[in-house]
């Protein structure tokens, strides 16, 4: 008993790193007991019935049929990695942000890379968007960066979601993926144009998580210690460089490892061969926002940096592979509302949605008390009069639970942490956004492409729309893409056997 004493002690005071096994460390039940037999069930004599008073045997079964949680509904595959973050500028004078207080501060960071949308134990080189979500610890609070390796996305409103999201999935009668279904929401949707594109370019198969860039999308907000702001969007760039695979790149490797981007990842981390991301900005003030051709805050848009400069803020080093996949990886959690001072949502309407979405979906994957965990707690003090709850290991401490109050030990609050003023006007509405421009952007990548990389496009995009059989859909596809470029509309058409003719008739009625 004193030996299994000493072994529990050492495994409790050591829970964020586990002791190594040794042969002398005493198995336990959940309460620490020592274990007499892990081998054999408490029966009734030689051949009677197992006993249910095996509390042991009960235990271990009962912690067993309960091990999996729900997986991420998207984003399912992925993979976590600790670094560091260094700022490589004083950005105090648009941002209170504790990570751009001066040039050389350090915060630490967790990364987790992901795809969207297929489960957890898919392949990691499907082509889909792949995630890249940021998890800064600041000392004014968690702030994350959740983004995508794709600049723009499919749609602009929170409202289209779940319907984007099911038409991807498998069918709910099959379990196959279907293009006869997401093609089918697509053609509906022509803001998806930009984000097909380039989804289907060799962009859409990165060679790995090392080699690729991360964008925030969405727009958020800089406010300064006036309370003054600017909108602000953030891409991170690779310095491994930027590296796809083609589509029979991706199969090959999808044969030869399944897990090939955590490979990739975990090996050169081990080997000392550490992958950074510099961090760039680009802003625009807010009396500025209407004066663009297109709206930027609608996230089917790309901010071109010939017409909105880049400026670099920092450098994060990936340096540390987490100690336990499920404890740290899966139950990381994300959310664009995770901000800090400095940090605000803009009013792009995805985001807005996104600000909901992630909270509440943790609650339910994770529980109320999900920001408790190691992974997701903030690296200082928790001072709220939220209490409770299933899994709560930090309940609070004071008698004074609420405010206001005059006794010793009350919550105050910090002037310069409100949030900044936006004037607005007007009637509550339901309307599409003006200058919706669907196609122009996407037709602009098509166009910087080399004639390989149209090749590819083409033939991995014909690949998937040739599978559709309702001609009016793929026409209607066709036409979209017709309307970004007219050499890849027309490429396009004949690739899936389609008359050009209507092809084209069709793109002409189409609004910009
Ligand atoms: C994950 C919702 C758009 C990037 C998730 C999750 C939900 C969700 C519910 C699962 C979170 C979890 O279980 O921890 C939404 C909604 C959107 C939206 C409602 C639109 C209104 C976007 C966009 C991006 C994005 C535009 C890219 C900028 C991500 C990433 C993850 C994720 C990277 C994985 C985070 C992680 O690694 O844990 N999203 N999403 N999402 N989403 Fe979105």
């Amino acid at each position: 008993l004193a030996i299994a004493s000493i072994v529990i002690f050492a495994n409790v005071s050591h829970a964020q790193s586990p002791v190594e096994s040794t042969s002398t460390t005493i198995l336990t039940r959940d309460n620490g007991a020592p274990v007499g037999d892990n081998q054999n069930s408490q029966v009734a004599g030689d051949s009677g019935p197992v006993l249910l008073q095996d509390t042991h045997l009960v235990e271990k079964l009962a912690r067993f049929d309960r091990e999996r949680i729900p997986e991420r509904v998207v984003h399912a595959r992925g993979i976590g990695v600790h670094g560091e973050f260094v700022s490589s500028a004083d950005l105090s004078d648009i941002t209170v942000a504790a990570p751009f207080e001066q040039a050389g501060k350090e915060t630490p960071v967790f990364v987790r890379f992901s795809s969207v949308i297929n489960s957890k134990g898919s392949p990691e080189t499907i082509r889909d968007p792949r995630g890249f979500a940021t998890k800064f610890y600041t000392e004014q609070g968690n702030w994350d960066i959740v983004g995508n390796n794709l600049p723009v996305f499919f749609i602009r409103d929170a409202i289209k979601f779940p319907d984007l999201i099911h038409s991807l999935k498998p069918s709910p009668i099959t379990h196959k993926q279907d293009p006869n279904r997401f093609f089918d929401f697509f053609s509906n949707v022509p803001e998806s144009t930009h984000m097909l594109t380039r989804l289907y370019s060799d962009f859409g198969t990165p060679k790995n998580y090392r080699e690729m860039n991360g964008s925030s999308v969405n727009v958020h907000k800089f406010v300064n210690d006036r309370g003054e702001f600017k909108y602000v969007k953030f891409t991170w760039k690779s310095n491994q460089g930027e590296h796809n695979y083609t589509a029979q790149e991706a199969q090959d490797m999808q044969a030869t490892d399944f897990n090939a981007y955590t490979t990739d990842l975990y090996d050169n981390i081990a080997q000392g061969n550490y992958p950074s991301w510099d961090l760039y900005i680009q802003t625009i003030d807010p009396s500025d926002i209407n004066n663009f051709a297109f709206n930027p805050l609608d996230d089917t848009k790309d901010w071109y940096p010939e017409e909105i400069p880049e400026q670099k803020v920092g450098t994060m080093t990936l340096n540390r592979i987490p100690d336990n996949f499920f404890q740290e990886t899966e139950q990381s959690a994300f959310a664009p509302s995770n901000m800090i001072p400095g940090v605000e949502a803009s009013e792009d309407r995805m985001l807005q949605g996104r600000l909901f979405s992630y909270a509440d979906t943790h609650r339910h994957r994770l529980g109320v008390n999900n920001q408790m965990l190691p992974i997701n707690r903030p690296r200082i003090d928790v001072v709220n009069g939220n209490q409770d709850g299933f899994g709560n290991i930090f309940n609070t401490t004071s008698d004074v639970n609420y405010q206001p109050s005059r006794r010793e030990g009350s919550f105050s609050e910090m002037e310069a942490a409100r949030a900044s003023q936006l004037p607005v006007s007007g009637t509550t509405q339901q309307q599409a956004i003006e200058k919706t421009l669907n196609f122009q952007q996407a037709g602009d990548f098509y166009r910087k492409l080399d004639e390989v990389n149209r090749e590819h496009l083409i033939s991995n995009l014909a690949g998937d729309l040739g599978k559709v059989e309702d001609k009016e859909i793929r026409t209607e596809m066709a036409a979209f893409f017709y309307k970004a470029d007219r050499d890849y509309g027309t490429k396009l058409a004949q690739a899936v056997d389609l008359n050009l003719g209507e092809v084209q008739q069709r793109a002409a009625e189409l609004e910009e």
